[in-house]
């Protein structure tokens, strides 16, 4: 694939300071270098700017309001312009919010280009807070609600249209931590969430074949990688750990079936917290998991077999 390396550097939508230290963090964890030794053309086109983290107390139930819609322009302008070019964005993060900038651009590069868009959000949270249920304030817990239409007309408004995706268009996998209001809100929209338990009981192989069950040759999959959606074992990493997440392999598994699907079309890679990171062992997990989506795989496969590099 041609893959842009987007990065926002930025932690004014979450609840740490840290989080603004990921784009350098996945760099030095040889990103770039990972993706190119897979065949894959990588440019790198810097960082995107925004306002500092003015670390003040929520207005209106919002934390840093301006400045998290700031760096959101800044996100969604450079990805459409990746996605214009036939690039493949790989935001890196950077908090969470910055999935609405990030998908209200491929929501609306997909409707110019006539795919169907498919959101994969791999998660230990929903991120479907609004102001008046969110338990923090911070914006990272937002994102969904926002990109659905349920938020502050600055956020809501980065597609072009209002809601930027319908519920049908996001699976959530992973989930292990709801707040009250979300677990209605979702249960309201009717949003599929395969979570913690579906995953146990059905295990990770099924469960992902219902994820990817509806992807065909239009589908445009946005993949929206919240590192703490891995086991804190495994990822010590990232501001909002919970216990009880995928362990390293399972976390793989879900990448490589991702791959199979040879339709994946952009990525955030979200959360990495360098300032609560073990050297560098969260990074450096994003990008075996972003190899293993792009396709690393142990052994020779048929394909590869057929088309030799
Ligand atoms: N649900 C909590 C909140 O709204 C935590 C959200 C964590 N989100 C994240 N992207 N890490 O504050
Ligand atoms: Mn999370
Ligand atoms: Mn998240
Ligand atoms: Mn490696």
């Amino acid at each position: 694939a041609q893959i842009s390396l987007i990065g926002a550097p930025t932690d004014v939508g979450a609840s740490l300071a840290g989080c603004r230290l990921g784009p350098g963090a996945l760099r030095v964890a040889r990103l770039a270098s990972g993706l190119r030794a897979l065949g894959n053309d990588v440019r790198d086109i810097g960082d995107v700017a925004g306002p500092p983290n003015p670390r003040r107390e929520p207005v209106d139930g919002y934390k840093h309001l301006p400045e998290v819609t700031a760096w959101n322009h800044a996100v969604r302008d450079a990805v459409a312009v990746e996605l214009a070019e036939g690039r493949l964005p790989i935001l890196l993060g950077g908090d969470h919010s910055l999935a609405i900038g990030s998908i209200s651009a491929v929501a609306a590069h997909c409707r110019a280009a006539g795919k169907k868009l498919l959101i994969i959000w791999v998660d230990a949270h929903a991120d479907i807070n609004t102001n008046e249920m969110t338990p923090s304030g911070n914006i990272h817990g937002m994102p969904v609600a926002c990109l659905l239409g349920h938020g502050p007309a600055e956020l809501t408004g980065m597609s072009d249209q209002v809601p930027a995706i319908t519920a049908d268009q996001i699976h959530q996998v992973g989930l292990r931590s709801v707040d009250p209001g979300e677990k209605r809100f979702l249960a309201e929209s009717g949003l599929a969430v395969y979570d913690m338990r579906f995953l146990d009981e059905v295990g990770t192989r099924r469960a992902m074949t219902r994820v990817l069950a509806s992807v065909d040759a239009a589908t445009h999959l946005h993949l929206s990688l919240d590192l703490d959606f891995v086991d804190p074992s495994v990822a010590p990493g990232v501001g909002t750990p919970v216990v009880g997440g995928p362990t390293y392999r399972e976390a793989h598994l879900v990448m490589e079936m991702i791959a199979d699907t040879g339709r994946l079309g952009s990525l955030d890679i979200v959360e990495v917290n360098t300032a609560l990171d073990v050297r560098n062992a969260t990074a450096e997990l994003a990008v075996d998991l972003v190899e293993s989506l792009f396709g690393k795989s142990t052994l020779l496969r048929v394909t590869d077999l057929a088309n030799p590099p």
